[in-house]
């Protein structure tokens, strides 16, 4: 099984980080189902949450949910949380460009947060990550710079997992992709820089900066770099079945896989990779829920966002996850058009009612 450090995953398969996606609400849909060895969370930018909570005094929207350590005046959030019970960790991915402020920010995560992992993100290509501060897969050009980043960050992580007086030190990890564009294909000294700097895992996204997410992911190179480093290699991008997310295991003879956009249409991939994982061959395990299945579930995941946010918060959080819920109904795209355009709980309890099948309880 996946070993990230010292800390052993219930399962090879991990959430991908996802900006605008990759929340509390999210993470506890996909805890219903399983199947998923690590959670994660938004990137977050180390710089702007410190200033945040320095001048703002506010934290950081993307902390919202994280638990929070006793010792540290209890839970910042009032409300329950499940993943310590159910035993699936959680990562928390940082960016910048800067040693001291993701130093300093990673050491505050992890002596405030009850968290299992600190991710740092040298992969993504946003252009105002990327042209305009210089950071996430920008980073990719300059693998010394990549080496001092991480060995800061690990540094930090060590002092304050000692602080605690934690049996292990918490696991720095580092998600990168193969290089800025074809003609700067740095992947193997990023990923040896790493694991020089101490990361205790890489996951790669098997695409230059320059693609975004057009083509395909190489999985060539990501098995590439595999051979390349003694640390867990996870392999990302494009897996969009069960099936594929187990074929990647073998075929790349990669240590996890991570799963993104595919397990937003269908939360519970990971549930049915790990079930295939451990030897399960029951076909019925892998169809396609019916549609008054996915109304329940994106009604359950409207309420816990309601419970947690402001009616109006949470019907935008909420709008971009109805159309995946939607995908498959015979007027997918009329329902994402009607959906987005929501604003009032009422509305958007409305546009499910008219899109769905009504709902009908024998339904699995
Ligand atoms: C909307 C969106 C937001 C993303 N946000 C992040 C992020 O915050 N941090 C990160 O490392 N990658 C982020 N990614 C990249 C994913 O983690 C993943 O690498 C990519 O989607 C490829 O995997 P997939 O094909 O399984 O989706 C994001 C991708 C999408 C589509």
């Amino acid at each position: 099984m996946l070993k990230i450090g010292s800390l052993e995953l219930p399962s090879p398969f991990v959430q991908a980080p996802m900006a605008g996606f990759s929340n509390d609400a999210w993470r506890r849909i996909l805890l219903k189902f399983g199947g998923v060895g690590l959670l994660a969370s938004e990137m977050m930018h180390a710089r702007g949450s410190l200033e945040m909570e320095r001048r703002r005094k506010t934290l950081h929207g993307r902390l919202f949910g994280l638990p929070s350590r006793e010792k540290n005046g209890g839970e910042k959030n009032s409300f329950e949380n499940p993943f310590r019970a159910a035993g699936i960790p959680l990562s928390v991915q940082i960016w910048d460009n800067q040693p001291e402020p993701l130093a300093e920010f990673a050491e505050k995560l992890v002596l405030e947060y009850d968290i299992q992992v600190i991710d740092m993100n040298f992969g993504c290509p946003a252009p105002d990550v990327v042209q305009k501060a210089r950071c996430g897969s920008w980073l990719l050009q300059f693998p010394e710079r990549i080496a001092e980043l991480a060995e800061a960050v690990v540094q930090a992580v060590h002092r304050a997992s000692s602080a605690l007086g934690l049996p292990a030190p918490i696991p720095v990890t580092a998600k990168m992709r193969l290089g800025l564009s074809s003609e700067s294909m740095t992947y193997a000294s990023v990923a040896q820089a790493l694991e020089s700097a101490g990361v205790s895992a890489v996951t790669v996204h098997g695409r230059t900066t320059r693609q975004m997410y057009s083509g395909k992911a190489d999985w060539e190179k990501i098995a590439e770099i595999k051979s390349l480093l003694h640390v867990p290699v996870i392999g990302n991008g494009d897996i969009r079945s069960a099936f594929q997310a187990n074929e990647a295991l073998r075929k790349w003879g990669v240590d996890g896989v991570m799963i993104g956009r595919a397990a937003l249409n269908e939360p519970w991939l990971f549930r049915d990779a790990f079930a295939l994982y451990s030897g399960a061959d029951d076909s019925e395990l892998l169809k396609r829920p019916a549609a008054e299945f996915q109304k329940r579930l994106l009604l359950e995941h409207f309420d816990v966002l309601l419970e947690q946010h402001e009616e109006t918060e949470a019907v935008m959080l909420m709008r971009k996850f109805a159309p995946c819920y939607g995908v498959g109904l015979p007027n997918a795209r009329q329902f994402r058009v009607h959906v987005t355009r929501t604003r009032t709980a009422a509305e958007f309890r409305q546009a499910i009612e008219e899109y769905f099948p009504r709902d009908n309880p024998e339904a699995s």
